[in-house]
């Protein structure tokens, strides 16, 4: 169904992901969380004879799609490794053609995204964004805030590390003011002092591209999440890569340090 050039997702919702939804609920074991490492533009480019820029482009194709294929399927939260504090050190083209994508395809998409009821957030260092991008990240935010359908938080200007420093600084300043008791700290308290405070820790942690490493993403909220790497590049993830992942994810044993027959 299309009104005004905006399409209804769950209208379209095809066959196969019918038949996909009914299996993974079936199970009962879908992720309710999944966090992406969405890599391999630059090389997924390069192996092209193309500029990484091309990469990225593609890249943004790939996370249309993923969204509206994690929202059709049931999946309440997405969170992607948009932009890490450390890419802050790629050439500075690079950095500007990145959030220049990043505004421009919000912008196109804010209100296709709004119609099907996706609630958008961010996590980061918001502030150190340049002012066009806060701007239709703020709008997106506003606009998309009282949805309750897809979760699709961005991570930008985002570290792990970065989270948990300025959670201490925020901490150490309330016991200064003695609002905060050092014996109050625990895990749930902590994680209300990050920048993930509104999102559930994820079950499935896909990479694409190959690289087995974590690259300073959500190191506190990882803890036990399940992982799937795959040697796909970025631009080349799609719908059939996510539900394979999530079918790795369903024959997983989750045991949380408990054994089997505790489960
Ligand atoms: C991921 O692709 C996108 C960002 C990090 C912003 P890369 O740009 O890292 O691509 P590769 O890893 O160099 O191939
Ligand atoms: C991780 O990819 C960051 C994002 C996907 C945004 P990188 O390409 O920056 O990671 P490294 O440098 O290879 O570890
Ligand atoms: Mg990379």
């Amino acid at each position: 169904m299309e009104i005004n050039n905006i399409s209804i997702w769950n209208s379209t919702i095809s066959n196969e992901e019918k038949i996909l939804k009914e299996k993974f609920s079936e199970i009962g074991n879908l992720p309710k969380h999944i966090a992406i490492i969405m890599d391999g533009n630059g090389r997924w480019a390069i192996n092209r004879n193309l500029d990484r820029s091309y990469g990225h482009k593609e890249g943004i194709e790939s996370i249309k799609k993923i969204v509206k294929a994690a929202s059709n399927i049931g999946i309440n939260y997405l969170t992607l490794y948009a932009f890490s504090i450390e890419n802050w050190n790629r050439p500075k083209e690079e950095v500007d053609i990145l959030m220049n994508l990043l505004v421009i395809h919000l912008n196109k998409e804010l209100d296709q995204l709004h119609r099907n009821n996706v609630k958008i957030t961010t996590i980061g260092n918001f502030s150190s964004l340049p002012a066009t991008a806060q701007e239709i990240l703020n709008e997106s935010i506003e606009m998309t805030k009282h949805n309750n359908g897809l979760n699709l938080t961005f991570a930008l200007s985002y570290s792990g590390r970065w989270d948990i420093i300025q959670a201490v600084k925020k901490i150490a300043n309330e016991i200064k003011l003695e609002t905060l008791e050092i014996n109050d700290i625990d895990v749930d308290i902590f994680s209300q002092y990050l920048t993930t405070r509104n999102l559930p820790d994820p079950d499935l942690l896909i990479r694409t591209s190959g690289e087995m490493r974590i690259s300073n993403y959500l190191l506190w909220e990882i803890a036990y999440s399940e992982m799937y790497i795959t040697d796909t590049f970025w631009p080349d993830f799609n719908r059939n890569e996510l539900y394979k992942a999530i079918e790795s994810f369903n024959s997983r044993e989750r045991r949380f340090g408990k054994i089997s027959e505790q489960l």
